[in-house]
């Protein structure tokens, strides 16, 4: 559920009219709604609320803007992050270190020294060498790394291949076989603190099924611990929840919960984390783009259109599907089949393909569900610069990112000296 709808023929954002945006900020823009990111984090929180410890850790690779990252401080949220980049953008939006983890299989020694000494909650460590790296960086500053060992559980979860990350062929985690040893070494470390477990087996699910079988094997491997002697203190699911983008229909995020919670009742010591990033902004956001053209071809028409692929690469990227719809219906017009195109020299630069629409050239169109994954993927290719970011509050708008200005594109950049 989220609050863009239709009142008469035009779409709102809450109680604000996108076309009202596109006059007051222009277009290509990205338009969030406050109260639909809120829902979301509620609807993760207030169910995992059942559970004696839980803790909501938003990825924030899905949507970082320092005002979606505020909102969900606000809330209480915590963060699951990837590089020393992600952390100071939860910092500088008033986010808790003492609430974050810390994801990825590259982690940088600076990387390392930077998150300790703010004092985050966890690194999910994903490989052996991490770990010695880890205690080495935790050594020089004389502090215990709290660890969580992410582990590939081998489980199919049946997404893109792109972004299925639970895998044996995937680069991620550690082999849950092997885990039972390495938990054992990383005890001896005398800088390590191993407090948790956790698995992300990949993204966009629309299934509960694959989620539940992981969580049964982490939390075999938790038996297993508790019987040499290591008692882990959370369980982190990871995120991957899905959304519906056109016909899929994945579990609600509290029926989601709720089946883990109901699992968890055995084990009430147990905190647990989830990571959900898609399912709190997807849907909390659009991309709002101008036609600029309408060019009529023998096989196909094309809806040329002032968003591109450097603003939205995930039907590039993925051959994702995004619901493109007016923003303002059109009772009169015929509607016509488009492929709703950018001006990006690619023919891979689409948005959405054999799309019926009803629209004139100048017309307003919102990309649904691009609130997650769609601007932070944006880039300044053939030298587009990025789109402007807008905050719905009710029936005020606020201004959350400027357009790229054109001295924004070669900043750092330098003439040789002669
Ligand atoms: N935790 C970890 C360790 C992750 O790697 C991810 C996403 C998440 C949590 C959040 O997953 P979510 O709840 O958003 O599914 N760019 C792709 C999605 C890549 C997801 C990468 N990892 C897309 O546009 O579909």
């Amino acid at each position: 559920m989220d609050y863009f709808n239709y009142q008469g023929d035009t779409l709102f954002a809450e109680q604000v009219a996108l076309s009202e945006i596109a006059a007051n900020y222009g277009t290509p823009t990205y338009v969030y709604s406050k109260a639909t990111i809120e829902r979301h984090y509620h609807a993760f929180a207030d169910a995992a609320a059942q559970h004696p410890h839980s803790l909501v850790c938003y990825a924030v690779k899905a949507n970082s803007n320092l005002a979606v990252l505020n909102i969900l401080a606000r809330l209480g949220s915590g963060f699951d992050l990837v590089s020393a980049g992600e952390l100071r953008r939860v910092i500088a939006a008033g986010g808790d270190p003492a609430k974050v983890v810390f994801s990825g299989v590259g982690k940088t020694a600076e990387e390392m020294h930077f998150a300790l000494q703010l004092g985050i909650k966890c690194f999910n460590v994903e490989s052996v060498s991490e770990l010695h790296r880890l205690q080495e960086v935790a050594k020089s500053l004389n502090k215990k790394a709290p660890v969580s060992l992410r582990v590939n559980p081998d489980i199919d979860a049946k997404t893109h291949p792109y972004i299925s990350t639970g895998l044996k062929a995937n680069k991620f985690g550690i082999d849950i076989l092997l885990a039972a040893e390495i938990y054992r070494d990383a005890k001896q470390l005398s800088h390590i603190e191993l407090v948790g477990v956790d698995c992300h087996i990949g993204s966009q699910l629309t299934e509960t099924q694959p989620f539940l079988d992981a969580l049964e094997k982490l939390l075999a491997l938790i038996t297993q611990l508790r019987a040499d002697g290591i008692a882990l203190k959370h369980i982190d699911i990871g995120g991957g929840l899905g959304v519906t983008y056109d016909q899929e229909q994945p579990p609600q995020p509290s029926d989601y919960i709720k089946k883990v919670v109901e699992r968890l009742k055995d084990y009430p010591e147990l905190e647990l984390i989830m990571e959900p990033g898609r399912a709190i902004t997807a849907n909390a956001g659009v991309l709002l783009t101008k036609v600029e053209f309408l060019k009529p071809g023998q096989e196909k028409h094309f809806a040329i259109v002032d968003a591109a692929m450097n603003d939205l690469i995930r039907p590039a990227l993925y051959s994702a599907w995004m619901n493109i719809v007016p923003v303002v219906i059109q009772q009169n017009l015929t509607p016509q089949t488009y492929d709703v195109v950018g001006p990006v020299c690619e023919t891979g630069d689409f948005l959405g393909k054999d799309r019926l629409l009803a629209i004139r050239e100048g017309d307003l169109l919102a990309v649904r569900s691009a609130g997650a994954y769609g601007f932070t993927m944006s880039s300044n290719y053939n030298s587009r610069p990025r789109a402007a970011e807008i905050m719905v509050d009710g029936a005020r708008s606020h201004l959350i990112r400027a357009r790229e200005q054109w001295q924004d594109l070669w900043r750092g950049e330098q003439l040789l000296a002669d």
